[in-house]
């Protein structure tokens, strides 16, 4: 469904990622993992269309993407959860899901807030709550809902676990795990192994910008060299 292809891309004169090849099938959760500063985001970016590779190619779905604008680039069907999750904090849960909601879009199931509530149950519970008012794990919740609320074919989410608490990370592996039973194609960057071999079922390890490892997650949680090698586990 993914692919990327000797994808290199910079930040003016800082060479960032190089030569990244990875590939993302339908109905496949793979996790991009790899320490802070590896070049998670910055893929997670280039894919989207936010920082133009410098060279390589992006293809989705058989098309090529690299080089067209981020609204082009969401509307074939890519939703993307950013690390600072961006939900509009004077907005309820309500008004933020009808902020996300966009066109039904062909091959994919249409997304509804009562939906959306039933993979999160606690933001049932708080539809009209301002957004401000919730913890950093209802607001990731709420981060990844307005983005279902596009009807995406592919989600990407960027260090979905980050900075939460455990019963709230074992409660978005319980979601994640649902929405790959529902079919969707997922690309998440982590740090955290524990949670990404809950939902992923192959990963790719980033270092300095490069593929390091790549393969299947029980290898490598069980190959201590490997993580300490490039993971900070
Ligand atoms: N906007 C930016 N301008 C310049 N350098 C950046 C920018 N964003 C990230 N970087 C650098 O790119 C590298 C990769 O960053 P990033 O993709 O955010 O890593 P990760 O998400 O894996 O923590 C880091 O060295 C970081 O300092
Ligand atoms: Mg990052």
């Amino acid at each position: 469904m993914l692919s990327l292809r000797n994808l290199h891309a910079c930040y003016g004169q800082a060479h960032i990622l190089a030569d990244v090849s990875l590939d993302v099938g339908a109905g496949e959760v793979v996790v991009l993992l790899g320490r802070n500063g590896a070049g998670k985001s910055t893929t997670l970016k280039s894919i989207m269309g936010l920082l133009p590779p410098h060279s390589g190619e992006i293809h989705f779905d058989g098309a090529r993407i690299d080089g067209k604008a981020p609204h082009d680039i969401a509307r074939l069907g890519l939703g993307y959860v950013p690390e600072d999750r961006r939900i509009f904090t004077d907005l309820t849960v309500e008004e933020n899901l009808e902020v996300g909601r966009q066109a039904e879009r062909a091959k994919t199931p249409l997304w509804t807030p009562e939906r959306v509530f039933a993979l999160f149950p606690n933001l049932a519970e708080m539809r009209h709550r301002s957004a401000a008012q919730m913890s950093g794990g209802e607001q990731q919740m709420l981060a990844i809902a307005r983005t279902l609320m596009g009807n995406p074919r592919l989600l990407l989410l960027d260090e979905p676990s980050e900075g939460l608490a455990p019963v709230i990370i074992a409660q978005m592996a319980r979601s994640i795990g649902e929405l790959k039973s529902q079919g969707l194609t997922v690309l998440l960057s982590e740090q955290n192994l524990h949670f990404a071999s809950q939902v992923a079922d192959r990963a790719y390890v980033l270092e300095k910008g490069r593929i390091r490892y790549q393969g299947a997650i029980t290898e490598l949680a069980n190959d201590p060299d490997a993580r300490r090698a490039y993971l900070s586990v």
